[in-house]
């Protein structure tokens, strides 16, 4: 095996999928603890400055900050090489959030056994849908006291379409929490609660019919041994394939904050993931182990810092090596770069990488030429496919505090958005410019830069328009048509493509309905 072969097969690329406070930020504590990537868990910075959408901007540049340096935090796990993105999920939710999905090669969902499957959670998986990404599933804080666990599979196979193959199994639940029995290895995993960060293994009973069971779990023994026939006879049998074609997913129990099941969870996580594979780019599909460069850009971010301009390109590796002071060449504008200094994020700590394979992320330095979706390759003119733009689900209309800097404005909102700050939509029917997002920081984002950046104040405010779709027909004259009689509800994106912005769901239903040679789309390749 070439060394990029072997480098390859070990990188496990992946992102937490959840709903704020399932338990995301607890659980990557643990696994980086796991991966011996922090001494004490606890220490991943900015949980509770994350926590809230605020329009301190001191505060906000924090949180920024805090991202940057959390946006990817690598550690070596067995003989795997684990890369987990960071998808912002309170405050800082944004489109960013949905194109780190399609940098991944799989996907961890936490759900609250309390909670069930929430909404980001529908959202998120819609997005993994579109790649048909592999995902696991945690159901957390068993500790406490939930929903049934075959009712909370059942939710998700119903809210999100997907089979579950439940790998380990509750026994019991709250006050009466007493482990998890793996089905896989035919043992039981006792609990006990830990307290501060440290790794700690409970009383481990091999076989569900060991004497031990119902000398220490007591009638809750029985219990178990019945609930798991049902849930047998009810459920599906783990299968990998059905797991990697993004139809299944293997289920696990247990408490993030005890630290408990977690490591089962890891084991596994890193035994079926799956390791990076073929991307599709516009002219052909590029194999990992190709020993010619080539990655995508799926995320920039600003500092929000005036006097510190300096953007980071997140870059994914698809194939061969990146090596400190190669030639890139920049597709879109069809530049050979020397890169001298790209970053990698281990754990909560910036460095200099000088290699990086299929699989890892490397942060480029950028002063504004290089936009989300952008292909770097070690020469062949490829175009990286997958990377789309989502249909925002907010919208305001910017108001100029100068009426006299409409250009500056326009300018300031195009750049904004090849950047994936923030989406601009104009109306046909007149001058407004109206912003789309997935979260509302964005707007505060965009507001706050086009002041520090292009010196434009200017406030946002509610306009009447709930969704978007990208509008597509074969045939010109339809379209033409389509144009005319929806004009009012028209406009046309950052890169003069037609959208339609609906006032109500109920509105779009009923022009789809109408319309039904057109094509309303969610998203966009970029
Ligand atoms: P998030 O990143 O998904 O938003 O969730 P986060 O890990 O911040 O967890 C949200 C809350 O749930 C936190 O409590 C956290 O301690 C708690 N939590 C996480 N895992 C478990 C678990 O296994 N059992 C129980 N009982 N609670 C859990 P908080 O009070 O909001 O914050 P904190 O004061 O603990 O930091």
């Amino acid at each position: 095996m070439s060394q990029l072969e072997e480098q390859l097969h070990r990188r496990r690329t992946f992102a937490i999928i959840s709903h704020p406070d399932a338990g995301k930020t607890t659980l990557t504590e643990k696994l980086l603890l796991f991966g011996g990537a922090i001494q004490l868990a606890g220490t991943v910075k900015g949980r509770k400055a994350a926590r809230h959408a605020t329009s301190d901007w001191m505060e906000l540049e924090k949180q920024r900050g805090i991202s940057v340096t959390s946006s990817v935090m690598q550690f070596p796990y067995h003989e795997s090489i684990v890369n987990l993105l960071d998808t912002p999920g309170h405050g800082d939710f944004s489109e960013d959030t949905y194109r780190t999905l399609t940098a991944v090669d799989s996907a961890l969902m936490v759900i609250d056994v309390a909670k069930g499957v929430e909404e980001r959670t529908i959202k998120l998986m819609d997005v993994c849908r579109l790649r048909s990404t592999p995902i696991l599933t945690f159901v957390n804080k068993l500790d406490r006291e939930g929903r049934d666990a075959i009712e909370v599979l059942d939710e998700i196979e119903n809210v999100l379409q997907i089979r579950c193959a439940p790998v380990t199994w509750p026994i019991g639940m709250g006050k009466r929490f007493k482990g998890v029995y793996d089905l896989r290895h035919d043992r039981t995993h006792l609990f006990s609660a830990t307290h501060g960060g440290h790794i700690q293994s409970g009383e481990v009973i091999e076989g569900l019919n060991n004497p031990r069971m119902d000398e220490l779990l007591g009638d809750q023994a029985d219990e178990l041994r019945e609930e798991l026939e049902l849930v047998q006879g009810a459920s599906h049998p783990l299968d990998l394939d059905d797991y990697l074609a993004g139809q299944q997913t293997p289920v696990f129990f247990g408490s993030a904050i005890n630290n408990f099941g977690v490591k089962e969870l890891l084991d596994a996580f890193v035994e079926y993931a799956p390791p990076p594979l073929a991307r599709t780019t516009r002219e052909r599909p590029v194999e990992p182990s190709e020993p010619k460069f080539s990655g995508f850009v799926f995320k920039i971010q600003a500092n929000m810092d005036p006097a510190h301009r300096d953007r980071v390109a997140f870059l994914r590796v698809c194939s061969g090596s990146y090596k400190k002071g190669m030639k890139m060449r920049h597709v879109r504008i069809g530049k050979s770069v020397q890169v001298a200094n790209a970053i990698t994020f281990q754990a909560d700590e910036r460095r200099q990488v000088e290699e990086a394979w299929p699989g890892d992320i490397i942060g480029l330095h950028n002063h504004g030429t290089i936009q989300i979706g952008d292909t770097f390759t070690e020469g062949e003119d490829l175009k990286y496919e997958g990377v789309p733009y989502f249909a925002p689900e907010l919208f305001r209309r910017v108001v100029l505090k100068d009426p006299l800097k409409t250009k500056a404005l326009q300018k300031g909102v195009l750049q904004l958005c090849e950047e994936g700050a923030t989406q601009v939509f104009r109306p046909l029917k007149n001058n407004d410019i109206i912003l789309g997002a997935v979260g509302v920081l964005q707007f505060e984002v965009a507001a706050y830069r086009l002041k520090g950046e292009y010196g434009v104040e200017a406030v946002v405010e509610a306009v009447s328009v709930n969704t978007a779709r990208w509008v597509e027909c074969d045939d010109p004259k339809m379209l033409a048509r389509f144009q005319e009689k929806a004009y009012e509800n028209l406009a046309l994106d950052g890169d003069d493509q037609l959208v339609y912005l609906a006032p109500t769901r109920v509105n779009l239903d009923l022009t789809q309905e109408r319309w039904p040679e057109i094509r309303f789309l969610a998203t966009r390749e970029l």
